[in-house]
C-alpha cells in the first residue's frame, strides 16, 4: 500500500483517463467501497448506492451516453454513484406528498453526501496506487441511465468513476490561486474575476507554476463544453429563471433546485 499522506496525494493527484488492462482485484475494490462509506454523510443518512457496471454491453451505452467517453468502456471498474433518496423516504417513513425529492434541501444534502463518498472512494484508490476519472457525462441523459441500472424511483445517478492503474502519469493540473477562493467572514465580489483574467493572473500548477499555453487551451476548451451543457436537464429553466427573477438571487436559486428535483423525478417516473 502506498504511504502517499493524504496532503501528498492531493498535491500529486490528477484524473487519469488511459488505463492498463491488469484487472481491479477485488480486496482492493472492498477496500475502495469501505472507505467511501467512511465519508461524514448528514444525519448519518448514508443516502449513496454505488452500482458497478461489469456488463459490457451496459458499459458501451454509457460510454456512449457520455459523449463517447472511451474510457467508461475500457476502465476495469466504473461505478455509478448514485445519491438514493428512495431509501431515506422509506426510513424516515415520508408520506408520497412530502416526496423527499421535491424538498432542494435534502436533494442537496443527498447528492453532497454521495458526492463526498465518491470523493473519499477516488482518494482511497489513489492511495492504492489505482488512477481514477470522475465522469458527470452519464447525465447527459438520467431516464435511461436509471433504465440501464434498474434504478428505482428517488435513486438519481449522479456521476460515474472509472477505476484501473494508470497507463499515463500526467501531472497535476492547475487550479485557482487559493487566493481566489477564499472569502473571510464575507463574500469578497472583488475577487469575482473574469475568464481572461483568471488566465493571466491566477491560473497555477500546484507548484506555483504558471500554465503552459496548452493548460489555458484546454482549459478554455473545458469552459466552453461547460457552457454548452448548462441545463442539460432543463433547457428551459434560464427562461424560468428569468420570469422568477426577484431581484434578491435567492430565491431563483432555491426555485431552481426544485425544478431540478421535480424534473429528476418526473423524468424517472416517465419511463
Ligand atoms: C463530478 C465530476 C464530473 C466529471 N465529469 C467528467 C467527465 O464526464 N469526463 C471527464 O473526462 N472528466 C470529468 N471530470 C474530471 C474533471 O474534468 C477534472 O477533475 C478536472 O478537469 C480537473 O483535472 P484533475 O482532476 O486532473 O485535477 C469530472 C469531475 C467531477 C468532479
Amino acid at each position: 500500500m502506498s504511504t502517499l499522506t493524504a496532503l501528498e496525494l492531493l498535491r500529486q493527484r490528477a484524473s487519469i483517463r488511459e488505463f492498463t488492462n491488469t484487472p481491479v482485484p477485488d480486496h482492493m475494490l472492498e477496500t475502495v467501497l469501505l472507505a467511501a462509506s467512511r465519508a461524514p454523510t448528514s444525519f448519518n443518512f448514508q443516502p449513496y448506492a454505488f452500482v458497478e457496471i461489469r456488463d459490457p454491453q451496459n458499459r458501451a451505452e454509457l460510454a456512449d451516453i457520455a459523449g463517447g467517453q472511451t474510457y467508461i468502456h475500457s476502465a476495469p471498474v466504473l461505478l455509478i454513484i448514485c445519491a438514493d433518496l428512495a431509501r431515506v423516504r422509506r426510513w424516515c417513513g415520508f408520506e408520497p406528498r412530502t416526496d423527499p425529492i421535491m424538498d432542494p434541501d435534502l436533494l442537496i444534502a443527498c447528492v453532497t453526501d454521495a458526492a463526498l463518498a465518491g470523493m473519499c472512494a477516488s482518494l482511497a484508490a489513489e492511495s492504492l496506487g489505482l488512477g481514477t476519472v470522475m465522469v458527470g457525462g452519464i447525465r447527459n441523459n438520467p431516464p435511461r441511465v436509471a433504465e440501464l441500472l434498474g434504478l428505482p424511483q428517488g435513486v438519481l445517478p449522479i456521476f460515474g468513476i472509472c477505476l484501473g492503474f494508470p497507463a499515463e502519469r500526467p501531472r497535476a493540473r492547475p487550479r485557482l490561486d487559493s487566493a481566489l477562493c477564499i472569502h473571510v467572514d464575507r463574500y469578497d465580489a472583488q475577487l469575482a474575476m473574469t475568464a481572461a483574467e483568471y488566465e493571466t493572473h491566477w491560473l497555477r500548477s500546484p507548484d506555483g507554476e504558471a500554465p503552459s499555453v496548452s493548460d489555458v487551451e484546454s482549459w478554455r476548451d473545458q469552459l466552453a463544453r461547460g457552457a454548452k451543457r448548462a441545463n442539460r436537464l432543463a433547457p428551459d429553466l434560464a427562461k424560468r429563471h428569468e420570469q422568477t427573477a426577484d431581484g434578491s438571487g435567492h430565491a431563483v436559486h432555491v426555485e431552481t433546485m426544485s425544478l431540478i428535483g421535480n424534473l429528476i423525478s418526473t423524468s424517472l417516473r416517465g419511463r
